[in-house]
């Protein structure tokens, strides 16, 4: 084949290529940059009045933004973002969000607090929410995770507007049965006192 000929395949192959980039609509990187406004670049959110949710499973995001997009969870915002989204491109982005570091950046948090919720974490949620709340499955992460949207989460299962499950139920109602609510804010002081 001479060089001409190769060439033209070359080309013809790019454009064969760049067609599809373009058939198959935006890539994942695409779709997640334009979190970044509100979650930080790649997901860790550098203030609190959003969560970070980069390093969560496929599972915990996929379930997530199908419920907002569902109305099924409560939500300020999310619930109007995640309905401009198929499913395909929710599946993309939680693939790619799934593969960024959860990032950890140092907030204010009560030591005294922080202290006691370490030993309700361990007696009531460890099961679960492993290795102190930072294993990624399909729970959520909650270690390091901002403060204000913790007792957001806390606030929506307590007061039935999000689901929780059925087990996690039972745990949490013996919890604020023995330490009521300066047991849950002791749990939530724990997860932000993680760096
Ligand atoms: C305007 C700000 C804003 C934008 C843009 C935004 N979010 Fe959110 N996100 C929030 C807030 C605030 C929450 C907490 C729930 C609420 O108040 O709606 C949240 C919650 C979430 C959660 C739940 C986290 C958890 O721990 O359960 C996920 C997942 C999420 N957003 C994904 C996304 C994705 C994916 C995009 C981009 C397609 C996006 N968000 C764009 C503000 C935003
Ligand atoms: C039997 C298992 C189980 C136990 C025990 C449990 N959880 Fe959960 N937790 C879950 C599951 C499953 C989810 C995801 C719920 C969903 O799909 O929205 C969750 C979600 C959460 C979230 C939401 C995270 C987010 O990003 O919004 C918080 C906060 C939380 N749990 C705190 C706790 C605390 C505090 C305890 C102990 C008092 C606890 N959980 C005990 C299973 C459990």
């Amino acid at each position: 084949m001479n060089q001409k000929i190769i060439r033209n395949l070359l080309l013809a192959g790019s454009l064969v290529f760049s067609a599809n980039a373009f058939a198959d609509g935006p890539s994942a990187s695409m779709l997640s940059n334009t979190c970044a406004g509100c979650h930080g670049t790649n997901g860790s959110s550098v203030g609190p009045a959003s969560p970070t949710i980069s390093g969560m499973s496929k599972d915990y995001f996929l379930d997530s933004m199908v419920q907002y997009k569902n109305g099924e969870r409560p939500a300020t915002i999310m619930d109007r973002i995640a309905a401009g989204y198929s499913e395909e491109e929710i599946e993309l982005m939680s693939e790619w969000f799934q593969e960024r570091p959860f990032g950890r950046i140092a907030q204010v948090y009560d030591a005294k607090k922080a202290t006691k919720g370490k030993t309700l974490h361990k007696q009531y949620c460890e099961r679960c929410h492993e290795d102190g709340g930072r294993m990624a499955d399909g729970n959520g992460i909650l270690a390091g995770q901002w403060i204000p949207y913790l007792r957001y989460s806390m606030q929506n299962f307590q007061s039935g507007a999000r689901h929780m499950p059925k087990k996690m139920k039972r745990g949490m109602d013996k919890l604020v049965k023995k330490h009521g609510d300066d047991g849950i804010e002791a749990i939530v002081q724990y997860y932000g006192s993680q760096q």
